[in-house]
């Protein structure tokens, strides 16, 4: 089954606080990192087997300008999202990306490519399927 790892139990890269104050998140709430190049989040857990998985970033951008990141697995860059305006801090979306995983412990981490920051970071699903590329709850 899926594994749904929480942004706000994450280890904070750099200056992220964990915020409730915009609803829609799952678990206790999200990561607002600063609005900084290099801010982010880092996930660490256990696949059960090696193979391409489906890695699945939950977000919410109620900001007008596009916010770039890039995510790592195991230490290299295998893509680079773009966490797009959502419409408003409570409207959250789905990005989702399909990279190889070890069997064992995996380190997922995710940072801000720009100043903007990243996106307010709700979490992160391990295996699953895509969903909807624009979803909103
Ligand atoms: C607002 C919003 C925060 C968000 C921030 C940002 O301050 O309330 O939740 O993180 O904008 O621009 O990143």
């Amino acid at each position: 089954p899926p594994q749904v790892l929480e942004a706000e139990t994450a280890t904070f890269v750099v200056g992220c606080v964990v915020e409730n104050n915009w609803p829609g998140y799952t678990g206790t709430g999200f990561a607002n990192c600063d609005n900084t190049g290099g801010s982010g989040v880092e996930w660490t857990f256990t696949a059960q087997q090696a193979g391409s998985t489906n890695l699945t970033v939950r977000y919410a951008n109620g900001g007008t300008t596009n916010r770039p990141a890039a995510l790592a697995v195991n230490g290299t860059i295998v893509s680079t999202p773009v966490f797009g305006p959502t419409g408003a801090w409570s409207a959250w979306q789905t990005v989702t990306v399909q990279t190889p995983l070890n069997a064992g412990t995996n380190t997922v981490r995710l940072t801000a490519t720009s100043a903007t920051g990243p996106a307010n970071l709700d979490s992160l699903t391990v295996g699953g399927d895509a969903g909807p590329p624009s979803g909103t709850d």
